[in-house]
Parts: C-alpha cells; sequence; structure tokens
C-alpha cells in the first residue's frame, strides 16, 4: 500500500533545461530549484534562504527571472529554463562577470548567479537604463560587496552591450 501511494504522487516531467530536453521524476511538494540541485546536479543555482527573499537561486522561466526555490517543478513541465552556468557560457553572460570581477562585484560569489542571471534577462530584454536594472535587481541580495560596485559593473555591462 506505501508504495502505491509513493507511485500516485510522484510524476514525470519534461523540460528544455539550457536548450536540452530533460525528464525527471519529481514529487508534488518539490521545488525547482531541488530538483535542478539535487536531481539534476546544477550546482549554478544557489539555495540561500529558501523563501523568496534573496535571489540567489534565480533562473530563468521561459525567459523571466524567478525564485527557483519558489516554483513548484511540477509546474515547469513543458516550460524553458536557463541557468546560471549556462548564461555564463554566452556573450553577454562573458561581459557581465568580467564586469563585476573587474568592479570588485564579487566577494564570496554565493550571490553571483542569481545576479548573472537577473542582469543577464534585463540586457537581453532591451534595458539600457541603470534605474531599469535597479529595479530589477530589487530581489536579490549581496551581503558582501554591498550595491555601489555591482552598480559600476552594471554602468560598464551597459556601455559595452551597446
Ligand atoms: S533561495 Fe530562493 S530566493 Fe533565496
Ligand atoms: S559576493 Fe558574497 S553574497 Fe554577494
Amino acid at each position: 500500500m506505501r508504495d502505491f501511494f509513493k507511485w500516485v504522487t510522484k510524476m514525470k516531467i519534461k523540460f528544455k533545461l539550457n536548450g536540452v530536453v530533460t525528464e525527471v521524476e519529481v514529487e508534488p511538494h518539490e521545488t525547482l530549484l531541488n530538483v535542478l540541485r539535487d536531481k539534476l546536479k546544477v550546482k549554478s543555482v544557489k539555495y540561500g534562504c529558501g523563501v523568496g527573499e534573496c535571489g540567489s537561486c534565480t533562473v530563468l522561466l521561459n525567459g523571466k527571472p524567478v525564485t527557483s526555490c519558489l516554483v513548484l517543478a511540477a509546474k515547469v513541465d513543458g516550460y524553458e529554463v536557463v541557468t546560471p552556468d549556462y548564461i555564463a557560457q554566452t556573450h553577454v553572460g562573458k561581459i557581465i562577470i568580467d564586469a563585476m570581477l573587474e568592479e570588485g562585484a564579487i566577494q564570496c560569489g554565493y550571490c553571483t548567479p542569481g545576479f548573472l542571471t537577473t542582469i543577464y534577462a534585463a540586457i537581453t530584454k532591451g534595458i539600457r537604463n541603470i534605474e531599469d536594472v535597479k529595479r530589477a535587481l530589487i530581489g536579490n541580495i549581496c551581503r558582501c560587496t554591498g550595491y555601489i560596485n555591482v552598480l559600476k559593473a552594471v554602468k560598464k555591462i551597459l556601455s559595452e552591450t551597446k
């Protein structure tokens, strides 16, 4: 009987992960963050607060930045997910990382994947204004560098992605 309930509570989802069709079995309570990190071994997505407040678990879901700790994995069936490790290899991703390194916007680096993902989404969406990028970053918290150096990096990124 126990095995029967185990069966009915699990479901297989299929979604695109960084452009690759991916199938994984999930349980109803599992978050996208847990499934990415624990089942699919995508460690670039970071577990910070677990309650949607720090932004370290940010991924792109159908092109929009979301905190993956607040998304149920079962809901992602049929969607497209892009993670920071993939973004880091893109042209724009490299510009963002270089600028953050040059401006001292990275210390421990724990928040960096989230910042990278949010800034990437803003830039590729065509946002060209520092104030709009600031607004986009409202859900990303950095405990080390503060935000001055991040904003200096964003200015550089905006000038290099014209
Ligand atoms: S771990 Fe998801 S917002 Fe903090
Ligand atoms: S660099 Fe350490 S939390 Fe941001």
